[in-house]
């Protein structure tokens, strides 16, 4: 990916609620206003976090951002949020409040979840909590009924509203990029891909890095990340110096994107692409997880890449 500078996901990543594409049953929840606290849960990739981020924008409230599965201890989060919400702002108005984004509680533990529950009280005069996660039955009781819980798993209903919705996205993006999709082509690639928003965003760049600028159902039938040629290497480059190279020449400063595709995209790319390793998916997954969770712990986080990739690359030669 060396001439891309901006990852598509990030690049179109919704800025206000007209740029979300989400049901009307989502949507109508933030009609007056953040009100309540909010936890989103549901599968990758369906905009929960996005959706957090344009509920701030758009309604100009100060908030604090939080990425609970990387981001560091619960002593240094709970001081975050106390020194965040404790402060008085000119924007103190009424109605107006400080909201604390907890992105992926899913995997905090239990004494976090305490220190979350007492500060929530504290501050709950002030400040809004809007939390997200991808397993709702990790978080417990006292923790859920603190919170709105708004379900991102789409019904059928949903489904086929927001598909159509996907595909106009995905076509404009096409044409934004200078790149064109043949009709079938666009409704197989959205279909095979939904709800993953950013699972399609990665995969429609990955076009582009690759010069297919006139996708055809064919192409859509093959595998295709912008990180396939991280996922490639696993597999082909056995040479350390290479794969240094490589990795630290284009991925430097994208080690948690890499590390979350890994975890995810790579198992699709395996069960497509590589077969006679479906067996070593599990061990994959794990030490995906082990490294984005040492990735907070080190003070290069190139080397939790590397060590995840060489890793892995040793996992899949057994
Ligand atoms: N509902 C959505 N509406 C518009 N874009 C979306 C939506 N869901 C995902 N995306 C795209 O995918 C990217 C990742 O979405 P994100 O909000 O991080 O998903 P999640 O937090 O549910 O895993 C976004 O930057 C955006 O480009
Ligand atoms: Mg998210």
């Amino acid at each position: 990916m060396n001439s891309i500078n901006q990852l598509f996901t990030e690049k179109y990543r919704p800025k206000n609620f007209d740029d979300l594409i989400l049901p009307e049953r989502v949507m109508s929840k933030f009609k007056d206003g953040l009100v309540q606290n909010m936890l989103f849960a549901g599968s990758p990739g369906t905009g929960k976090t996005s959706c957090a981020k344009a509920i701030v924008n758009q309604f100009g409230l100060p908030y604090l951002y939080i990425n609970a599965s990387t981001d560091t201890s619960v002593d240094v989060i709970r001081t975050k949020i106390i020194d965040f919400c404790s402060t008085v702002s000119i924007m103190d108005a009424p109605g107006m409040f400080k909201v604390v984004i907890l992105d992926e509680v899913d995997g905090v533990s239990d004494q976090f979840f305490k220190a979350l529950r007492a500060t929530m009280e504290q501050f709950a005069s002030n400040s809004r909590f809007i939390a997200t996660c991808n397993y709702i039955n990790k978080l417990p009781d006292p923790i859920l009924s603190r919170f709105e819980v708004i379900n991102f798993d789409f019904d059928k209903e949903e489904e086929s509203e927001l598909t159509k919705k996907y595909i106009r996205r995905v076509y404009e993006i096409c044409k934004a990029e200078g790149m064109s999709i043949q009709k079938d082509a666009l409704v197989e690639f959205v279909r095979r891909n939904f709800p993953d928003l950013r699972s399609t965003l990665n995969k429609l760049q990955g076009y582009k890095t690759q010069g297919t600028t006139d996708i055809t159902v064919e192409d859509v039938k093959k595998f295709n990340s912008v990180y396939k040629d991280v996922f490639d290497l696993v597999f082909n480059e056995s040479d350390p110096a290479k794969n240094y190279q490589l990795l630290v020449s284009n991925y430097s400063n994208r080690v948690d994107d890499v590390l979350q595709s890994l975890g995810e995209e790579f198992v699709e790319y395996i069960q497509q692409e590589r077969l006679q390793s479906v067996k070593h998916i599990p061990q994959v997954i794990i030490s995906v997880a082990k490294h984005q969770a040492q990735r907070v712990h080190v003070i290069d986080p190139v080397i939790t890449m590397l060590s995840c990739v060489y890793d892995i690359q040793g996992i899949v030669k057994e």
